[in-house]
């Protein structure tokens, strides 16, 4: 494959952008950053040596962390090019989607998290839905098989992490702890009975929505992040948090999951009660009063030092891809408005300066200001994959949506 390719054919086609006279609207402007972006990426990762490089995140000291194919952010690099392709319609993207695609593939076997969902759904599973490659669905399937293997009767709920003896998981008392964000993962068992016409896959998706549904949210439409079950019982031994500033917080990314995610429920079963679960928590961020005017969540609702907290562009853009989607479900015409409108904000101060990286900038991801884990001082204000996978995705939906 040529190297540097994608960066000067993209360069040429920004300038265009830029010197014509008509002006661009900034959803194209964004796809064309995007393309310019990404296609230095592209390149980058195409002159290292070795294996593939799985761009994630920068490190403390600038450089870009390459993520192993075990981490369950290794499907979204290969995702984020399958959606550049979609949205510029440049086959040359195709070879290479597919390369960083096959490059995860392991991760279709992983047993010892909950993530596979994450990173099969998103490499294969887009490339499957724009190649329509049996290999890649045999790929879900198998993937589902995997995730399966983490589901516990006894409580209804697929596990998220394993506690292993001396972990500071097990230091908490947690047994079988399940968090938010498993919700996501949910779509993979529904596609892979669709693919298989196994049903026992949508089955433990529903039972774990449906407990999820029962014991996550509080009476306010926010959740918890980690719900801790009794691994014999099966009941509910902790209501805690990992990633957010206190049990008792509302951590913005898991809203976001909780919104995104059963919003996907309610698509694969039409369950109303999913539906308004996703709405009832997307409401209560929406009239949260920490809410900034740009509508770029703080990391975590209820940090103390609001407004001097980091911002979480990851959520923010996992928010606008569900509410391109929402807008579309039975939710009343005001508010399918109402969530398109709130989402095209989002979109636009994302796009702006102050979130997106001018080209060749920010390690050459499209997002800046996300977090990952600001309680572990783990990457606090930074670009990371699923930010600009999720904030592609809004742009193809939004694109999608407003053809219909
Ligand atoms: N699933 C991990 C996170 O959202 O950070």
């Amino acid at each position: 494959m040529k190297t540097g390719f994608f960066a000067v054919a993209a360069l040429a086609a920004a300038v265009g952008a830029c010197t014509g006279s008509k002006p661009v609207a900034w959803d194209e402007a964004a796809i064309e950053n995007a393309r310019v972006q990404m296609g230095m990426q592209i390149d980058t990762v195409e002159s290292l040596a070795g294996e593939f490089h799985n761009p994630t995140t920068i490190n403390p000291d600038g450089s870009v962390h390459y993520c192993e194919v075990t981490d369950w952010r290794s499907g979204f690099f290969p995702g984020a090019v399958w959606y550049l392709y979609e949205l510029t319609g440049d086959t040359a993207l195709v070879p290479y989607a597919r390369k960083y695609t096959e490059a995860v593939a392991e991760a279709q076997h992983l047993k010892w998290h909950h993530d596979v969902g994450f990173m099969v759904g998103s490499s294969f599973g887009n490339g499957l839905r724009l190649t329509g490659d049996s290999a890649y669905a045999d790929a879900m399937v198998e993937a589902a098989r995997s995730l399966s293997t983490r589901f516990r009767p006894n409580a209804g709920i697929i596990q998220s992490w394993d506690v292993d003896p001396g972990s500071e998981r097990e230091a908490k008392g947690w047994t079988c702890p399940v968090i938010i964000d498993n919700m996501m993962n949910l779509e993979l068992l529904f596609e892979a009975t669709r693919l298989s016409g196994d049903s026992s896959f949508h089955k433990l998706a529903v039972s774990h929505a449906d407990r999820t549904l029962k014991e996550h949210f509080r009476p306010d439409g926010s959740c918890f992040h980690v719900i801790d079950y009794d691994s014999i019982s099966g009941d509910v031994a902790h209501r805690h948090t990992a990633q957010g500033c206190a049990h008792s917080s509302a951590w913005a990314r898991g809203q976001a999951w909780a919104i995104y995610g059963f919003t996907v429920a309610y698509r694969y079963t039409g369950n109303p009660d999913y539906l308004q679960r996703a709405v009832g928590t997307f409401e209560f961020m929406k009239a949260h009063p920490h809410m900034p005017a740009d509508k770029v969540p703080y990391w975590d609702m209820d940090a103390p030092g609001i407004p001097d907290e980091p911002r979480d562009a990851s959520a923010a853009a996992v928010i606008a891809s569900a509410l391109y989607e929402m807008s579309g479900c039975p939710v009343g015409d005001d508010k399918a408005t109402a969530y398109r409108e709130y989402a095209d904000s989002i979109m636009q101060s994302l796009s702006s300066p102050e979130y997106t990286a001018a080209p060749g900038e920010n390690g050459r991801f499209l997002l800046k200001h996300s977090v990952t884990s600001k309680p572990a001082g783990v990457e606090i204000d930074v670009p990371l994959n699923y930010a600009d996978y999720y904030y592609l995705e809004a742009l193809k939906r939004r694109r999608d949506s407003s053809s219909i």
